[in-house]
């Protein structure tokens, strides 16, 4: 199965253009030519980098999937293959998640699969009971979790059983909740405000957006150091507007979710300039082919391409829906699920 099974035929996404200039200098948004990369997105079943990414095959559905949302373009991939292949990853003996068929089920990717089917208003569709064993399963005595069978333990994976159960609306009734805040909390450094992937590890902005958003989800927020972090948050704005998800490290368009989320949770979204990180995701864009790289002249992937859009739809941009600063869907999706994960006021 590839990803061209999933659009529909005749779509190419560039029956419109937005007006704007070919390069990134005019700085607006090249909107079709976003939903054309997406749509196109591994329709190659031998273009290379399609291939060595199988192993993340269902985040890169989900990554396709929001930022067509968002976009409001969802119509152009096709539904019904789309959760038939999510299906066939459910893993029959533990419940979880495949990245796609043959491999094995994880932490990561049963989140990307139920956020798919959320997107979808699909969760019907599939055992999910079956899920919420395959997390609770993965919960350890200290409360963290580990990301599959194996035992790596790490908060990211403290992250996905939260909002996988949220989003099935499991979460108080299955795993230990105060235990999983509690290791969480043992994560949080003293010195900036910041978290790491376990006890003692530097911070990091990618573990910061999974720490916050995890409190936020289990409505702890209470328990963040806001000024203290929010500082440090607010410090990896560099000139050129980029954000970076460490002291010393380049400015990154993914980081511009992991930060901003975090920020925007924190209700200090106000701290950074928004301006010039706008500037900065969209001089990220290919104006070519579409699609957002990581860095200004740089290659597009989807990746970047989700992050790229979800960080304008934070920032406000018009032509983009908004998107759920916690678990990184469309908010009209967690509107439908009637969720609502704990943000701060601004003060
Ligand atoms: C940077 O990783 C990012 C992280 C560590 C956060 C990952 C978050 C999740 C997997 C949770 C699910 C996320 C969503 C949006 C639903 P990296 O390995 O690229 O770090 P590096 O930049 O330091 O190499
Ligand atoms: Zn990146």
């Amino acid at each position: 199965m590839d990803f061209t099974t999933f659009v529909k035929p005749n779509g190419n996404g560039s029956e419109l253009d937005n007006g704007a200039g070919g390069d990134a200098s005019s700085q607006e948004l090249q909107f079709w030519k976003h939903v054309a990369y997406i749509e196109n997105h591994g329709k190659q079943e031998d273009d290379y980098e399609y291939c060595m990414t199988e192993f993340l095959r269902m985040s890169g559905i989900y990554w396709g999937v929001t930022a067509l949302d968002i976009m409001g373009q969802l119509d152009r991939l096709e539904r019904k293959y789309i959760i038939e292949f999510v299906k066939r990853c459910q893993c029959p003996t533990t419940g979880g998640f495949a990245p796609c068929e043959g491999h094995d089920p994880h932490m990561l990717y049963t989140l990307s699969a139920v956020q798919i089917l959320c997107t979808y208003d699909a969760l019907d569709e599939i055992d999910c009971e079956a899920v919420v064993r395959f997390i609770v399963g993965l919960q350890q005595p200290d409360g963290s979790f580990f990301g599959d069978k194996w035992g790596e333990v790490d908060t990211r994976f403290s992250f996905c059983a939260v909002a996988t159960l949220s989003l099935l609306k499991r979460m108080e009734q299955t795993i230990d909740v105060e235990k999983a805040v509690k290791f969480v909390m043992s994560c949080c450094n003293q010195t900036d405000g910041g978290f790491g992937s376990k006890p003692g590890a530097e911070s990091h902005a990618g573990l910061i957006f999974c720490c916050v958003g995890f409190l936020s989800m289990t409505h702890r927020l209470h328990l963040l150091d806001v000024d203290k972090l929010g500082w440090w948050l607010c410090e990896r704005q560099l000139p050129s507007g980029g954000l970076n998800g460490r002291p010393e490290k380049l400015p990154d368009v993914c980081y511009s979710w992991w930060v901003l989320s975090s920020l925007t949770i924190m209700g200090r979204l106000h701290w950074i300039s928004s301006e010039k990180l706008q500037q900065f995701i969209l001089s990220c864009q290919d104006t070519e082919t579409g699609g957002f790289s990581d860095r200004t002249g740089n290659m597009p992937d989807i990746f970047h391409t989700h992050f790229g859009i979800g960080g304008l739809s934070l920032l406000g941009h018009a032509r983009l829906k908004p998107i759920n600063p916690t678990l990184c869907m469309p908010q009209h999706v967690i509107d439908r699920l009637g969720l609502q994960p704990q943000i701060l006021e601004r003060p």
